[in-house]
């Protein structure tokens, strides 16, 4: 039975995967690498330093780098991400997001956030969307990045559910390779063809809806 759905945060109730993506983009132009949004969907849910190794892989030539300066590079990445989320307002979540909360909640399924960003909490007080959610589970509060579940079943732990009992809703491969690792059933959001092991991909938050849910979930539960 489906006792819970978990969302990503970034690119799933709102869209600050554009956000991080501009962010990453004036640091990309300033070294004059060839990053693009293409290669970007690699950065998806993926956390900071680790989009930052990305990043710098696309170098023709080895970029040689102290810990020192990648940290102040992620520094001034966050710095720009930070003015870009400051505007965000509560209009900005995504469509489809609100009745689907309301009709999970009206059901009887909780619901929570799982985020790999250390920003989560601003982008959800910026929404005022803090009473939505029975739990938040952010970057701060676990070891392991995605695609690791570390988030996916510390957000289960805390709702009081199994994995099993669990959707999870995400726009990144690796969120996705998360949410299977974790035993649970994985809705990717976007185009079908970065999602071959997810559950079922639906090209837009506006698809989303908690009947379908719950019959995916009943097809493909462990
Ligand atoms: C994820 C985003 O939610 O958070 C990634 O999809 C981002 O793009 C990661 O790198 C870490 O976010 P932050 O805000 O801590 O730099
Ligand atoms: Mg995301």
């Amino acid at each position: 039975k489906l006792e819970a759905v978990i969302f990503d945060l970034d690119g799933v109730i709102t869209d600050t995967a554009e956000h991080h993506y501009l962010a990453w983009k004036a640091i990309g132009d300033e070294l004059n690498l060839p990053f693009t949004r293409e290669f970007n969907e690699n950065l998806k849910g993926v956390s900071r330093l680790e989009s930052l190794r990305l990043l710098l892989s696309l170098s023709p030539v080895e970029l040689k780098y102290t810990d020192e300066e990648l940290h102040a590079l992620a520094e001034r990445k966050n710095e720009l991400y930070k003015e870009l989320i400051a505007s965000i307002k509560p209009s900005d979540v995504l469509p489809g997001i609100l009745p689907l909360l309301e009709d999970l909640k009206a059901r009887g399924i909780k619901t929570a956030i799982a985020s790999a960003s250390k920003n989560a909490f601003a982008v959800i007080g910026n929404l005022q969307m803090e009473q939505y959610f029975d739990i938040i589970v952010d970057a701060a509060k676990i070891k392991n990045s995605k695609p690791d579940p570390e988030v996916f079943l510390s957000a289960a732990q805390q709702l009081g559910v199994k994995p099993q009992s669990c959707v999870g809703v995400e726009d990144a491969v690796a969120g996705v390779d998360a949410i299977l690792a974790a035993n649970m059933t994985a809705i990717a959001i976007g185009n079908k063809d970065h999602f071959p092991h997810a559950h079922h991909t639906y090209s837009s938050t506006e698809e989303l809806n908690a009947q379908e849910l719950i019959e995916i979930h009943q097809r493909t539960a462990a």
